[in-house]
C-alpha cells in the first residue's frame, strides 16, 4: 500500500540499507548478502550459476524432489554433478560427504538442501559438513529455502560459503524475492567464472556499493520483507527457532497419537515442514479437500514418486500454537468422517502437552 519510490533515490538507499542489516542478522553472517527479484529458485539457480564454469565437480546430495532439482541445475551451466543419492525419508551424513570427497578429486563445491520440503527431512550435521568443506577446500551451498529463518543455522559459524533462501516460507513474506549470502572464499571462485545476466553477484555487488541493484527491484516486497524482519528481531532468532521446533513436535506427537505415521526418519525429521503417511485406504486428496472445504485448513500432497501416498503440513513463518491445534483437530474430524479414526481428542491432546512447551 506504500507509494512507489525511485528506486535510484534517497528514500530507496534508505530502505535497502537497513534491509541488508536484518538479512544479515537472520542470516546470522558477517559476509555479503543481497536481495533478488525472483522466486527461491532464483537464488539457488544464481548461487550455481555464479561459480560453474564447463566441466566445474558439484557435489550434490539427492533425497527427494528438491535436492534432484538442485542436482540437474548444475549441468544447466555446463557443470558435472557429482550425485550422492539417499534413500527418500532420510538425511545425507556428513560421513557420506566425507567419503565422496575423499573419491572424487577436485570437487570445487558441495551443494545441499538442508531442508527437503519434498520428504519433511532436515540434514542435522550441517555444521560438520562445513567443517569438512573447509578441510577439502571445497565450498558448499546450502539451498535453505524451507528452514531460514526458522531453525539454527548460523552461516558464517558453520562455513557456509553461499546459502539462498525465499522470503516466502519461514520469513513471511508474500512470495517473489531470494535471498543469498556469499563468503569471501566464494568471491574468489564467483571472479572467475563466467556469469549469468541477471543474477551476475558481481554486477549485485558493485551496486550494493552505492545502496543500489543492478536491476529494478520488487519494491513493494522490499517492504513487506523490512516489516517481516522486524517482526523477527523484535522476537528474537532463538525465540523464534524454539517455537518453530515446539510447533513442529507438537504436530508429530498429534498425528502419532492418533495412529498417523511419519514420512521421515524420526531422527532427521523437519522442524518447519511435517511429511505423514497418508492412513490405509484413505486417498490424500480426499483428506485435503474436507480440511480446505470445511475447515478452511490447507495442507500440501505428496511431491514426485510421493504424490499420492504422503501429504505435507507446513509449519513455519509465524506459525503459533492456534494453527497447531486447528489443524490437529480438523485432521481428526476429517479422519473421523472417512471412517479411519474412531475416536477424537487423542491427537488434540498430545499435541497441547507439546505446546505448554511455549509457555
Ligand atoms: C528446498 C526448496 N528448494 C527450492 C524451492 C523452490 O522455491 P521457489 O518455488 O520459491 O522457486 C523450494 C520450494 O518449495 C524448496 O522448498
Amino acid at each position: 500500500m506504500k507509494p512507489i519510490i525511485n528506486h535510484r533515490g534517497p528514500e530507496f538507499r534508505d530502505l535497502y540499507r537497513g534491509l541488508i542489516e536484518k538479512v544479515k542478522f537472520v542470516f546470522q553472517t558477517k559476509g555479503d548478502v543481497f536481495i533478488l527479484s525472483s522466486s527461491g529458485t532464483g537464488a539457488v539457480e544464481c548461487a550455481i550459476g555464479n561459480i560453474t564454469s564447463t566441466g566445474t565437480k558439484i557435489l550434490v546430495p539427492t533425497y527427494g524432489v528438491f535436492s534432484k532439482r538442485l542436482h540437474d541445475s548444475v549441468a544447466t551451466f555446463g557443470g558435472k554433478a557429482i550425485e550422492i543419492p539417499v534413500e527418500w525419508g532420510d538425511a545425507p551424513t556428513s560421513h557420506q560427504i566425507e567419503e565422496a570427497l575423499q573419491r572424487e578429486k577436485d570437487i570445487a563445491a558441495v551443494a545441499i538442501v538442508s531442508n527437503e520440503t519434498s520428504t519433511g527431512v532436515r540434514v542435522k550435521d550441517l555444521e560438520v559438513i562445513g567443517k569438512i568443506c573447509a578441510d577439502y577446500g571445497s565450498l558448499l551451498i546450502v539451498d535453505a529455502i524451507s528452514n531460514l529463518g526458522g531453525d539454527y543455522l548460523p552461516v558464517d559459524e558453520w562455513g557456509i560459503d553461499i546459502c539462498a533462501t525465499g522470503v516466502q516460507k519461514c520469513l513471511m513474506t508474500p512470495p517473489g524475492l531470494a535471498l543469498v549470502s556469499i563468503s569471501e572464499k566464494a568471491w574468489d571462485k564467483i571472479k572467475e567464472t563466467r556469469r549469468s545476466c541477471y543474477f551476475d553477484l558481481q554486477a549485485y555487488k558493485r551496486y550494493q556499493a552505492e545502496l543500489e541493484t543492478p536491476y529494478t527491484p520488487a519494491l513493494n516486497l522490499y517492504y513487506a520483507l523490512n516489516e517481516a524482519l522486524d517482526m523477527i528481531r523484535e522476537e528474537g532468532l532463538e525465540r523464534r527457532f524454539k517455537r518453530h521446533k515446539v510447533c513442529a513436535n507438537a504436530i508429530y506427537a498429534g498425528i502419532e497419537s492418533m495412529g498417523l505415521i511419519g514420512f521421515a526418519k524420526p531422527e532427521v525429521r523437519s522442524n518447519t515442514v511435517i511429511a505423514v503417511k497418508n492412513p490405509a485406504g484413505i486417498a490424500d486428496k480426499e483428506l485435503r479437500d474436507i480440511l480446505r472445504e470445511k475447515y478452511r485448513i490447507i495442507i500440501a500432497g505428496g511431491m514426485g514418486k510421493l504424490k499420492g501416498s504422503t501429504f505435507r503440513i507446513g509449519s513455519m513463518g509465524s506459525v503459533s500454537r492456534f494453527e497447531v491445534l486447528a489443524t490437529i483437530s480438523a485432521l481428526e474430524y476429517t479422519l473421523l468422517e472417512l471412517g479411519w479414526a474412531s475416536d477424537l481428542g487423542t491427537g488434540l491432546e498430545a499435541a497441547g502437552r507439546i505446546l505448554a512447551q511455549l509457555g
